[in-house]
């Protein structure tokens, strides 16, 4: 696996990547001025096809978040959708791919700028990204001593570079503490929120149970998709509701959930054991579910999916 792409598509155009630069004066690079996407495109091998997943939910979130922001997007959902099929296919994946699609203030500094002068620039970078160990073993975590941004400061419901500033404080004291996931944060109302870079959802006598949109979540495509499976796969029922600190330490399994971190199961909280301390048999049977979907292995989600090669055997491609 190379460590960067061939390709990158900016701005318009499907570049080297040596050639995807900013300027170092740029509101993107000075504050944090950008929206994304993290996005995973799943590799079929029996059809030999990619397939990016739940495309449409998150262009619907990148337009949300650019209009909370007042940027105006320079393209459409049907060319971002191209772009992407054509970074992608440059770039010739035969495999798992997870990818950023960015939307940046392109002006420098000094000014506020009104949206209609404001340039907005766009990126795609994507990367190999087969599953993390931890999707299998499992990873210990622990309540942040850091508090959930919220929706009065800074949005977590508007996917920003900026709110990640947060991420990193939270991720890299969990690590030097030891842990090997990422941590749990409370919100200001110290119920559970998310972790920096994923949501959470627990499981309690039977009840797969995670904090509403208005925990100061990001809106999650992945938590919406294990909702959906759980319900109408698993049968299960589902519940959002406001999570206490403690209900963590007697969970009967708990989980991560996101494009990136896709179902990682949580060992343990704050050294307490969840469950058995071992993914747990709902977690089990939900990684099967999303992963088989995720894959176009089963029919009535195949709506979720964008393929990359239309149909054309990788073989046959050359
Ligand atoms: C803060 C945060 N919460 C939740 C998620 C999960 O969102 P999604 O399932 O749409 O990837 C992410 C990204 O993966 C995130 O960065």
């Amino acid at each position: 696996m190379s460590g960067h792409p061939e390709w990158v598509w900016f701005d318009g155009e499907i570049v080297p990547w040596e050639r995807a630069t900013v300027h170092v004066s740029t509101a993107t690079v000075l504050r944090g001025a950008n929206v994304f996407e993290g996005v995973r495109a799943y590799w079929n091998s029996d059809e030999r096809e990619l397939y990016i997943f739940r495309n449409d939910e998150h262009l619907r979130r990148l337009r949300n978040s650019a209009k909370i922001m007042r940027m105006a997007i320079p393209w459409s959902p049907e060319e971002l959708t191209r772009a992407q099929v054509e970074v992608l296919r440059a770039n010739r994946y035969e495999g798992p791919v997870w990818f950023r699609l960015s939307l940046y203030v392109g002006e420098g500094e000094g000014r506020t700028f009104p949206p209609a002068e404001a340039r907005i620039g766009g990126f795609i970078l994507p990367r190999l990204s087969p599953h993390g160990e931890e999707v299998t073993a499992g990873v210990d975590t622990c309540i942040s001593t850091w508090t959930r941004i919220a929706d009065t400061n800074v949005p977590p419901r508007v996917k920003a570079g900026a709110n990640y500033h947060q991420a990193r404080l939270a991720s890299v004291e969990a690590r030097l503490n030891g842990y090997t996931g990422q941590p749990i944060l409370l919100n200001e109302r110290g119920k559970v929120s998310e972790g920096p870079g994923a949501c959470f959802a627990m499981v309690r006598d039977g009840v797969l149970v995670t904090p509403p949109i208005t925990s100061n979540i990001l809106e999650s495509i992945t938590r919406e998709t294990i909702l959906e499976l759980a319900r109408d796969v698993l049968k299960m029922p589902v519940q959002e509701r406001e999570i206490d600190r403690t209900e963590l330490y007697i969970a009967d399994e708990a989980f991560f959930c996101g494009t990136g971190a896709e179902i990682t199961p949580i060992n343990s909280v704050d050294h307490y054991p969840v469950g058995t301390g071992k993914p747990g048999p709902v977690t089990h049977r939900l990684q099967e579910t999303y992963f088989g979907v995720a894959e176009g292995r089963v029919a009535q989600y195949r709506r979720w999916l964008t393929p990359v090669y239309g149909g054309v055997k990788a073989a046959a491609r050359g």
